[in-house]
């Protein structure tokens, strides 16, 4: 591969959860391998991820992904400058999995190593996807463990103005997924199954948080999906799937793009970004287009597979911190809550 001497090559790891990934990415943007091993087939069988079962898969898989993200991006170690690894929010033995990969290779091929936190690589995969978007803009953040609404003021700096109260957005997904019988991972299938379906059948509740305008709850929806399956029931009415699939999206979707749009406007920002898993929501896109297109925002999200776990986004992350200077030392260590904002 032709490199310029000026070019900075990291190695990103990620195994906070289900997917064991390794990328090779160039100046913090071009990708050069993104290869990710799902564990989804082995979890479906549980209904969800089984924390153990994903730590043993990541340790059976770790090695073989890395090399084949070196061997794609048709490189060596030797050309790597630094490795970035994932060690936090997530399951401590599958974080632990990565972060003591990532320490041997540092320490055995002497390269710096970057601690990179999971929700900041997940920001950064539009950096990835929009070669123009830099810093300062608004990003909503969506992810099965995350709703954050942020400031992002510079790379790896954040404002946190807003963030759910309970179920973050893809819990809510996974948990109407299972409500309404369609299985794990249940964000993809709800999404497939509504676009069957009528978005206006059922009035699903938007819930605002008293004294908090830009926080979410999306427990209320939940339990609502919940009530009218009882209901249906009890009264013996059928039950149209499509139709709750779609009315409860339009409810998180309503609440999600109000939300984010009114923040940007009161602080005066015309860049707009999504990240994380539910961020490849079609009609969340679709929502967010159409609402930041009315008001004069410029909308940026990542394609798919960049939005859902990866370890580009964690190497462009990680990019962006190396050439801040900041590095962590071979006492690095999971920490499953970190916070964003904290290193
Ligand atoms: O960002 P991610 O891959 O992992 C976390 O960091 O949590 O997000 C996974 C979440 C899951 O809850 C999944 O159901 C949801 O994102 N998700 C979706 C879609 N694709 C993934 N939710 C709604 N629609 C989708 N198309
Ligand atoms: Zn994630």
């Amino acid at each position: 591969m032709q490199l310029e001497e000026k070019d900075i090559l990291i190695l990103g790891i990620e195994s906070s959860c289900d997917e064991t990934a390794a990328a090779v990415v160039k100046n913090g943007r071009d990708v050069l391998s993104n290869v990710i091993y799902s564990q989804i087939d082995t979890h479906t069988l549980y209904g969800g991820v089984v924390p153990e079962i994903a730590s043993r898969k990541h340790i059976e898989k770790i090695n073989p992904v890395i090399k084949k993200a070196l061997e794609e991006a048709n490189v060596t170690l030797e050309d790597i400058d630094a490795i970035a690894v994932t060690y936090g929010p997530g399951l401590v033995g599958a974080l632990l999995v990565g972060v003591a990969e990532a320490k041997a290779i540092s320490y055995a091929a002497h390269k710096p190593l970057v601690g990179v936190h999971h929700i900041e690589g997940h920001v950064s995969a539009n950096f990835i996807e929009n070669k123009e978007l830099e810093p300062p803009f608004m990003c909503l953040i969506v992810s099965g463990g995350h709703t954050h609404l942020v400031i992002v003021k510079d790379y790896g700096e954040y404002e946190i103005i807003g963030r759910t109260r309970d179920d973050a957005a893809g819990e809510a997904f996974d948990k109407v997924a299972r409500a309404i019988g369609l299985g794990y991972p249940g964000g993809p299938k709800v999404d497939k199954l509504a676009r069957e379906g009528n978005p206006h059948a059922i009035e699903f509740p938007r819930a605002k948080v008293a004294g908090s305008v830009y926080d979410f709850s999306f427990s209320g929806v939940k339990s609502a999906v919940l009530n009218h399956l009882n209901s249906c029931e009890m009264k013996g009415l059928p039950v149209n799937k499509a139709d709750i699939a779609a009315s409860f999206q339009e409810a998180v979707v309503d609440v999600l793009s109000a939300h984010t749009v009114a923040a940007a406007k009161e602080y005066g920002f015309t860049k707009v970004a999504m990240a994380g898993g539910v961020a490849s929501n079609h009609a969340l896109r679709e929502g967010m287009l159409q609402r930041c297109k009315e008001n004069g925002i410029e909308l940026y999200y990542p394609r798919p597979e960049l939005c859902t776990d990866n370890a580009a986004m964690i190497a462009s992350a990680g990019y962006y911190e190396f050439i801040k200077g900041n590095t962590h030392g071979l006492d690095l260590n999971a920490v499953p809550n970190l916070k964003l904002g904290e290193r």
